[in-house]
């Protein structure tokens, strides 16, 4: 995700945030930008593409000052580009504010700044910010001391969503604002100078003396002191923390590995995804709003749904086939992407084409979707990456804004893409009328619980690294479900052979008697998935089957089932929810079994052997 980083003090500002900018890059990024004022002047430079670009911009046009504010952009809303980059300023460009997060209604807040004649530069979401930040500074405040602080104090109640803000103005030449919700802000204390960053690597060559903003704080930094408030504008007085993180470690969050990190990243990534998209009536999740795409009746009217992806992002799409026919009683064909693109496919003008990938540059994801264009059908892409070449060559995109995935094995990617195809297919279902209002309700409900449902799953992970540590050694690991719970057994066998190396394999629950089971004996681990209630009773013979033959049975399922405790050697329970839903939490737990699973066995889960994160050639 972005990265923000700020200094105040006696030194030359722009060095010093550029190196800070340059600690965060592990996080991912396609454009960089910095803002620093000098002599009551403002000056802002930033530019689409690597650091290095910026840099090397800034070696020839010296930006003085010792004050300033940089950042690092993961594009979520508007493609890469120089005017999308951060710092935005205000339009009186005497305010730069620097923005981590998502604020969710940013068109609300953008059509009230217009109403007032405020014209806007960029695609972006963090400009409303700006421009508010002038409207109350200038109409409200009324200048004096704290009139900055109490602007922003009344542009941040305003705004819904995530967000950390880093604030430079050219009228308060002393201090640097940030704020603080949902997404996360450090203090860095020095002598004379202080620091903000998104992220402690950032802060660590400089000070180990850092004071973490809680929700919804603010701070206000000087160069010999800090001040930080709530909400409410009141004092708030907290101790420093000493960190005593390597830089590596910082870079993960304190997590061992980036993918441990990225699974425990999901219900904040969730909630981004589901965003400005789900609209309330009433504090109730109520109806769907995409802000990016129109699906207008064309799209409604479609006969049939193709979906096309590869790895992870493919079983996405088998939860997505189950979910368009349930619904939007639409009929889908799913496919790996590099066996469509060489088969002779049907494309229909009507159809619709779904792509997904966390990438948007998996070559045989490309190939296809350039087939089904070719012959006349409409692309829509679910993609990770805002400016990838899948995202350029679709009609529509849906961007899942789950944050850069640096392990190899996809995790958070995966979630957010079930997202995504969730508020696609009831979206579709709306319009289509095959989705009763009461229905469509109540799966609204349950998906705008899905997040801190999450949260509860990835708080119980000790339980799974108990149950990987008893299992790890397991010759081979299969596992089964029927219809949503097949999707996820796929999901789970290919992130536990991806890491660990174990052999591991996914079957529909009712297909094992055709042959698999002949494979089944003492040295069989099943991991049966368990969540669709009407048919519990199938799986439950199928339990039986294998464990007569000497099997291991894991079920996951809802908390409270009892249906399966006579069968299971372990129960693994997740939070109830809507079974056609149930992605979405099942696969939590198994990702986490992966994870243990592999370093158990010794190996790195975030560089599995022979696997690339994005494979751009055949
Ligand atoms: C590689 C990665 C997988 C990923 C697949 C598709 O195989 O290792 O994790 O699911 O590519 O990638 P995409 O970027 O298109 O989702």
């Amino acid at each position: 995700m972005c990265g923000i980083t700020g200094y105040i003090g006696y030194k030359e500002a722009t060095p010093r945030l550029l190196a800070m900018l340059k600690k965060l890059e592990y996080r991912g990024y396609d454009s960089a930008g910095v803002a620093t004022l000098c002599d009551g002047v403002l000056a802002v430079r930033k530019m689409k593409g690597p650091l290095s670009t910026l840099a090397n911009a800034l070696s020839t046009e010296r930006m003085a000052g010792t004050l300033g504010v940089g950042h690092t952009r993961w594009a979520t809303h508007g493609e890469p580009s120089d005017v999308n980059a951060h710092p935005h300023t205000d339009v009186s460009g005497r305010i730069a504010v620097v923005h981590n997060g998502i604020i969710e209604n940013y068109a609300a807040l953008k059509g009230f700044l217009q109403e007032r004649g405020v014209a806007f530069r960029s695609d972006t979401d963090t400009e409303v910010v700006a421009h508010l930040l002038n409207y109350y500074y200038t109409r409200e405040s009324g200048g004096g001391h704290n009139a900055l602080l109490d602007a922003t104090l009344k542009t941040v109640s305003k705004l819904e969503g995530s967000y950390s803000l880093g604030i430079v103005a050219s009228d308060y030449p002393d201090r640097i604002i940030g704020a603080r919700k949902d997404s996360p802000l450090i203090v860095g204390l020095g002598v004379g100078e202080n620091y903000l960053a998104s992220d402690v690597p950032a802060l660590l060559s400089y000070t180990r003396d850092v004071c973490y903003l809680n929700e919804r704080e603010l701070a206000v930094l000087y160069r010999d002191r800090v001040a930080l408030y709530n909400d409410s504008g009141e004092r708030i007085v907290r101790q420093p923390t000493r960190v005593d993180w390597d830089v590596e470690s910082a870079e993960k969050g304190g997590y061992a590995h980036f993918m441990l990190k990225e699974i425990h990243e999901q219900d904040k990534a969730l909630s981004n995804t589901l965003g400005s998209r789900l609209r309330h009536s009433a504090g109730e999740a109520a109806s769907i709003d995409f802000d990016e795409i129109r699906l207008d009746a064309s799209w409604a009217a479609a006969k049939r749904v193709v979906i096309i992806a590869c790895g992870t992002a493919y079983h996405a799409g088998v939860v997505g086939k189950y979910a368009f026919e349930h619904f939007a009683r639409l009929a889908v064909e799913v496919d790996i992407a590099s066996e469509y693109r060489y088969r002779n496919p049907l494309i229909d003008g009507g159809d619709i084409f779904i792509a997904i990938s966390q990438s948007g540059e998996t070559a045989d994801t490309l190939a296809a979707m350039r087939q089904a264009k070719k012959g006349g059908g409409r692309i829509l892409a679910i993609t990770n990456t805002v400016g990838s070449t899948l995202s350029r060559e679709a009609d529509l995109v849906l961007y899942t804004r789950a944050g850069p995935e640096i392990a190899v094995a996809s995790t958070k990617a995966f979630t957010t893409q079930l997202m995504c195809v969730y508020l696609l297919a009831l979206r579709l279902g709306e319009l289509r009328g095959t989705l009763s209002a009461d229905d469509g309700k109540d799966t609204l409900r349950a998906l705008a619980n899905i997040p801190q449902q999450v949260r509860r799953i990835l708080d119980k992970e000790t339980a799974l690294q108990k149950a990987a540590a008893r299992r790890f050694s397991k010759r081979s690991v299969f596992f089964i479900g029927r219809l949503f719970d097949y999707a996820t057994a796929l999901e789970s066998a290919l992130k536990l052979k991806e890491i660990s190396y174990t052999h591991s394999e996914a079957f529909a629950a009712g297909e094992l008697k055709h042959g698999a089971i002949a494979l089944v004996d003492k040295a069989t681990l099943v991991v049966a998935i368990a969540t669709q209630r009407p048919l519990f009773d199938k799986i439950i013979s199928n339990i039986r089957e294998v464990a007569s033959r000497g099997a291991e049975v894991l079920v996951v399922t809802y908390e409270g089932e009892r249906a399966f405790d006579a069968v299971a050697n372990e129960i693994v329970a997740i939070p109830e929810t809507r079974d056609a839903l149930s992605p979405l939490l099942a696969i939590v737990p198994l990702q986490l079994f992966a994870y243990y699973c592999a370093v158990q066995k010794g190996n790195d889960p975030d560089k599995p052997r022979n696997l690339a994160k994005s494979v751009t050639v055949e």
